[in-house]
C-alpha cells in the first residue's frame, strides 16, 4: 500500500480505493500532490506542480549567494504537509517550537522515512489499530538545530482512512517550548467546499452548519477544555454539488477529547490550507533535552460517493478501528437508567420497584445514576466522595437483586469532578484546579479537579478501585459536568500552557486503567449530555450519553447529525417521558441509537408497557446485524425540511429498518421516500403496506408514504425483510 521511487522522491500511499502522493522536494519540504480516489497512475507528478502561479522564491545563503530550489518550489502556496513557520509561507504551520533565544522559526526538511505493517500505539493517548493498516513514518530535522518531528501517515487496506499525527523530539542540549502542536496539514489545490460542522450547546448538541469555506481564515474549535457540545470535533467538506449519495467528501476528526482547533486558510493563491489538532489558545509545552511530544491522531476519511460513503467508513472505522471495548461485537443490554425517574430522591424500596418495573418493559441493564454516594441529595454536594450512601440505598440489595433476575447493574461515577462541600475538599482544597485564584467559577456548584496533577486521578482511582472490589458492577456512565475554567495547576508552577492537555492526559490515564482492570464492564461516556462526544472517549466507551434532550422536537435533529459521523451503535438513546411525542415515536427514534429507557416507570399505562416491549423486541432481533454492523443511509435530512427519514442495512442485504419521522404537521401528499442499499432482484415484505415488492422497486419508485396525514412530531418504523424463493 505504501511505496516509495527514490529517483522521483515520490511516496505513494495507496489501498486500491484512495490515493495519497507525497513529493520530497529539492528544498526537502514535503509537497502534497495529490489526495483522492486512487489513480492508475501517479508519476505526472511534475505536471501537477506546474501550478505556474508565484515565482519561485530565492535564498541568501551564508557564502552571500542568492540562490534558488531547481525544482521550482512556490515556497508560499505550495501544497505541503509541514508548512514551516516564520519563513514567506504564512499560511499557518501545524508545529510551531520556540527555542532559548526566544525565536519561533521552525523549519522541518525532509531526513529519512520506514514504512511499518499496522497501525502505531500511542502511549498515555487513545490511537487508532488494526492489522489491515501500513504506516509511514517520515523523520524531518529542523534545518539549523537537532530538532526532530515525525509526521507519521497510515493507511488501511479495508477503509478510505487515512491517519495521520506529528511527534517533536528535543534533540538540543536547551529548552524548547513548543507553542503550537497540531495533529495535521492538509492542503488541496481546490478551495470550492462546503465546510459542514456541528455547533451546540447543552441539550442542543451537534445542530448542522454549511457554509461555503470563507476566504481568510475560518475556525472550529473548542477552548471549554472538552471537545464540547459548542462544537464537535467532527467536520466535513464537500464539492458544493455533493449529495448524500453522490459527490466528493472529506470528512476528518481527532481521536481526542480536549481543545481542538480546525482551521481553514484560503490565500491569494485559493488553495486550500487545513491545519487540525490541539487548539492552540494557551498552548505551551516545554521539551527539556530528549524529551518528545506526540500529538493526537487525526483522522481523514475521503469519499467519492457524498456524505454517506464519508459517514459509512467513519462508522465502520470507529467500530473497528478506534473502539477497544471487548464486547464491542456482542450484544448490548436494553438498558433502563434512573435519572430522569427520580433524580436524586430514591429509596431503596423505591429503585426496587423502579427495577420490577424496567425487567417489565424488556429492561436487561439497571443503572443507578447520580446520588447514590456521599451527601448527594442535590447537585449541591458529594462529588469527589465515591462511598456508598449506606443511609440511603441498600446497593448490595439492588444489585443482588438485579443480579436475581437476569439483569446486569450499572452505576454513575463523575471522576473528574468535586463539589465544595464534600470530603474530598474539606481534606484536599489543593485538589481543585485554578491554584492561587481566589475566584473560582463553580458550574452546577461544581469544580474541576486538578487531573493535571496525577497524585488526583491517583486518589479518585484509590476510591473507585475501592467499590469496584466491594461491588460487582457490570457498567459505569461516566460523567462530566462541567467546561474548564481556571486552567492553573499547582502541579505545573511554570508550566501552565500544559494544563488543558495534561488535563485529558489524566482523563485518559484513570478511564485506562479502569477499563483495563475491569474489561469486563461498559462504560458509556457522558458530559452533560452530549459534551464530550468524541473519538478519544469512544477509544474507551463503546457508547456515548448523546444529549439530554431525549424529546423528538430537538432530539429528531440531534441524533441524525450525530449518525453523520458515528455509529448509530455508540449514539446513548432512551425513551424518556417527555410529553411532546407518544411512545411509540420515541421508542422508534431510540431504536436508532442503543435503545433504552429513563423515566418512572411505574407511571407506564398497559398499552405503553406492551408497546415498549415490542420496540425491545426488534431491538433484540435486529440491532446487531441491522443497526450496529450494518449500513445507514440518510435518506431525508431534518435540516433540509420538514421530514426525516433513515435507514440501516443489513451486512447480507436481507433485512433493513426504515424510521421516516416529520416535523410539523403534514397533510395528504405524494410522498414517494427512495431506499437505498437493497438488492435489485431480491423480494422484500414490507410492515407498511404489507406487501411484498422487488429492492429495485423500493430503490427506484420508494416506500408510498403519500395517503396519510402526519400530525406533529409522528413516525413509520418499517421492517423489510428478504422473502427467500422456495426451493
Ligand atoms: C448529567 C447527565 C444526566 C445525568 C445527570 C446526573 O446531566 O447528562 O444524564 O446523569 O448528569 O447528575
Amino acid at each position: 500500500m505504501i511505496s516509495f521511487d527514490s529517483d522521483s522522491r515520490l511516496f505513494v500511499l495507496d489501498n486500491g480505493s484512495i490515493g495519497y502522493a507525497v513529493y520530497v522536494n529539492d528544498a526537502g519540504y514535503l509537497e502534497t500532490l495529490y489526495f483522492g480516489k486512487r489513480m492508475e497512475r501517479y508519476d505526472d507528478f511534475t505536471c501537477m506542480r506546474d501550478t505556474g502561479v508565484f515565482a519561485s522564491r530565492r535564498y541568501l545563503v551564508p557564502s552571500g549567494e542568492d540562490v534558488a530550489y531547481g525544482d521550482g518550489f512556490k515556497a508560499e502556496c505550495a501544497p505541503l504537509e509541514l508548512s514551516p513557520h516564520g519563513l514567506s509561507d504564512k499560511r499557518g504551520a501545524p508545529l510551531v517550537v520556540r527555542d532559548g533565544t526566544g525565536s519561533y522559526v521552525t523549519d522541518f526538511r525532509y531526513h529519512s522515512y520506514t514504512v511499518e505493517e499496522g497501525a502505531p500505539a500511542l502511549e498515555g493517548l487513545p490511537h487508532a489499530h488494526g492489522d489491515n493498516a501500513e504506516t509511514l513514518d517520515i523523520l524531518l530535522k529542523d534545518r539549523t538545530r537537532e530538532i526532530w518531528a515525525h509526521l507519521v501517515l497510515t493507511i488501511f487496506s479495508d477503509k478510505d482512512a487515512i491517519v495521520k499525527s506529528f511527534s517533536v523530539e528535543n534533540g538540543t542540549d536547551g529548552t524548547l517550548r513548543l507553542t503550537r502542536a497540531m495533529s495535521l496539514q492538509l492542503d488541496l489545490p481546490r478551495a470550492d467546499y462546503d465546510l459542514v460542522h456541528f455547533k451546540g450547546r447543552w441539550a442542543k448538541e451537534r445542530d448542522y452548519c454549511e457554509n461555503a469555506v470563507l476566504d481568510g481564515v475560518q475556525e472550529v474549535s473548542s477552548n471549554l477544555g472538552r471537545s464540547s457540545a459548542e462544537e464537535n470535533p467532527f467536520v466535513f467538506l464537500k464539492e458544493h454539488t455533493a449529495t448524500a449519495a453522490s459527490g466528493e467528501v472529506i470528512g476528518f476528526n481527532l481521536i481526542y477529547s480536549g481543545n481542538f482547533k480546525f482551521r481553514t486558510f484560503v490565500g491569494p493563491f485559493r488553495g486550500l490550507h487545513v491545519t487540525y489538532g490541539i487548539n492552540d489558545e494557551d498552548f505551551e509545552w516545554t521539551l527539556e533535552p530528549g524529551d518528545d511530544f506526540q500529538t493526537p491522531q487525526a483522522v481523514v476519511v475521503y469519499s467519492a460517493e457524498g456524505v454517506d460513503g464519508m459517514s459509512q467508513t467513519f462508522h465502520r472505522f470507529v467500530r473497528e478501528n478506534v473502539m477497544t471495548y471487548r464486547a464491542n461485537d456482542v450484544y448490548k443490554p436494553v438498558l433502563f437508567n434512573s435519572w430522569e425517574g427520580c433524580t436524586f430522591h430514591f429509596d431503596t424500596d423505591l429503585i426496587l420497584s423502579y427495577l420490577d418495573a424496567a425487567c417489565k418493559i424488556g429492561a436487561e441493564l439497571f443503572v443507578l445514576d447520580d446520588g447514590w454516594f456521599g451527601a448527594r441529595d442535590s447537585d449541591l454536594a458529594g462529588l469527589g466522595d465515591w462511598k456508598v450512601n449506606a443511609k440511603k440505598i441498600d446497593l448490595r440489595r439492588v444489585i443482588d437483586a438485579c443480579h436475581e433476575r437476569g439483569v446486569k447493574f450499572g452505576i454513575w461515577f463523575e471522576p473528574e469532578m468535586i463539589n465544595p462541600d464534600s470530603d474530598l475538599f474539606r481534606a484536599h482544597p489543593e485538589y481543585v484546579l485554578g491554584w492561587g485564584e481566589d475566584e473560582l467559577s463553580l458550574m452546577r456548584h461544581q469544580c474541576h479537579l486538578d487531573f493535571a496533577n496525577p497524585a488526583v486521578p491517583a486518589c479518585i482511582y484509590a476510591q473507585m478501585n475501592e467499590f469496584l472490589e466491594e461491588y460487582p458492577v457490570d457498567y459505569i456512565k461516566w460523567d462530566y459536568n462541567r467546561t474548564v475554567s481556571e486552567h492553573v495547576s499547582r502541579a505545573l508552577p511554570d508550566r501552565q500552557g500544559e494544563v488543558y492537555h495534561r488535563l485529558v492526559l489524566g482523563y485518559y490515564s484513570l478511564i485506562g486503567r479502569i477499563a483495563r482492570e475491569h474489561p469486563e464492564i461498559m462504560i458509556e461516556g457522558c458530559a452533560s449530555g452530549g459534551g464530550r462526544f468524541d473519538l478519544g472517549t469512544l477509544f474507551y466507551c463503546p457508547q456515548i450519553w448523546c444529549s439530554d434532550e431525549s424529546d423528538p422536537a430537538q432530539r429528531i435533529d440531534i441524533q441524525f447529525n450525530t449518525s453523520l459521523g458515528y455509529p448509530l451503535s455508540c449514539i446513548g438513546s432512551h425513551v424518556n417521558d417527555s410529553r411532546v411525542a407518544p411512545y411509540d415515536t420515541k421508542a422508534a427514534l431510540a431504536l436508532f441509537g442503543t435503545y433504552g429507557y429513563e423515566m418512572d416507570p411505574g407511571t407506564l399505562t398497559e398499552e405503553e408497557v406492551s408497546m415498549l416491549v415490542r420496540h425491545a423486541e426488534i431491538y433484540k432481533k435486529y440491532h446487531g446485524d441491522v443497526i450496529e454492523r450494518g449500513t445507514l443511509y440518510h435518506l431525508l435530512a431534518p435540516h433540509a425540511g420538514n421530514e426525516m427519514c433513515m435507514q440501516c442495512v443489513s451486512q447480507d442485504m436481507s433485512a433493513s429498518l426504515v424510521l421516516f419521522m416529520n416535523k410539523l404537521k403534514e397533510q395528504d401528499e405524494f410522498r414517494f421516500v427512495r431506499l437505498r442499499g437493497l438488492r435489485e432482484d431480491a423480494s422484500y415484505f414490507n410492515t407498511l403496506d404489507g406487501c411484498v415488492h422487488t429492492g429495485e422497486y423500493y430503490m427506484r419508485v420508494g416506500l408510498n408514504l403519500s395517503r396519510e396525514c402526519f400530525p406533529e412530531f409522528s413516525h413509520r418504523l418499517i421492517l423489510l425483510t428478504e422473502e427467500k424463493p422456495q426451493a
